[in-house]
């Protein structure tokens, strides 16, 4: 089996719809199964439209697709997502669930209901809301000296490192430092050396 997701959480990662081609054609040569976790598939932005891998021919036929309401819905810890794709892997996976675990709280099934029947302009509000969030974060990095190319999900992890930070070698629990080698302190590598020497 071979669990994947796109965008990924956490490096930002996004993987073009020629990607999901060639995994599915692998998938087909060696036999592979496919688990695709979309959990951001609303929350894309700036024309960006995340890839199903359901989208691509013959990938109901080895694959399934997770999603899941925390995100989108804002309802992480409720537990409620659906799984969509190949009836026979479904299948297993109630018979699998059925034997281990239960239903979901009625209560939260029916706002889970309500939530999947709201309107689209609730998701471009949603997108609107992390976008924001985002060219906040981008812009504070930049004022910083970080000049950071923008994700075009919403997951702020993932960033290039700074060149600055590069040369640290990093080691738990802090880093090691040659001072020498760093170069003029800005306010983040100040930071990071301040970090240091607490540690
Ligand atoms: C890629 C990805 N999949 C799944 C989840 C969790 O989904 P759920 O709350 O339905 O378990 C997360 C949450 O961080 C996630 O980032």
């Amino acid at each position: 089996m071979l669990y994947f997701n796109y965008p990924s959480n956490p490096t930002a990662a996004t993987a073009p719809r020629e990607f999901f081609e060639e995994i599915v054609a692998f998938a087909r040569k060696y036999e592979i199964l496919l688990v695709h976790d979309q959990a951001y598939a609303e929350l894309a932005f700036d024309g960006y439209q995340p890839t199903s891998l359901l989208e691509i021919p013959g990938a109901k036929d080895i694959g399934v697709e997770f999603h899941t309401l925390s995100k989108t819905y804002n309802m992480a810890g409720w537990r409620i997502g659906f799984v969509v794709g190949n009836r026979h892997i479904i299948q297993g996976l109630r018979t699998l669930k059925t034997n281990l675990d239960y239903g979901i709280f009625a209560a939260l099934q029916t706002a889970a209901e309500t939530a999947l029947n709201l309107p689209d302009v609730y998701l471009h509000e949603v997108q609107a809301r992390y976008r924001t969030r985002r060219d906040f974060l981008i812009q504070g990095l930049a004022e910083l000296g970080w000049n950071v190319p923008k994700p075009t999900p919403p997951c702020t992890s993932g960033f290039p490192a700074r060149p600055e930070l590069a040369q640290l070698t990093l080691r738990y629990p802090c880093c090691n430092k040659p001072e020498s080698s760093l170069r003029p302190a800005t306010p983040l590598v100040a930071g990071v050396k301040a970090m240091c020497e607490s540690a």
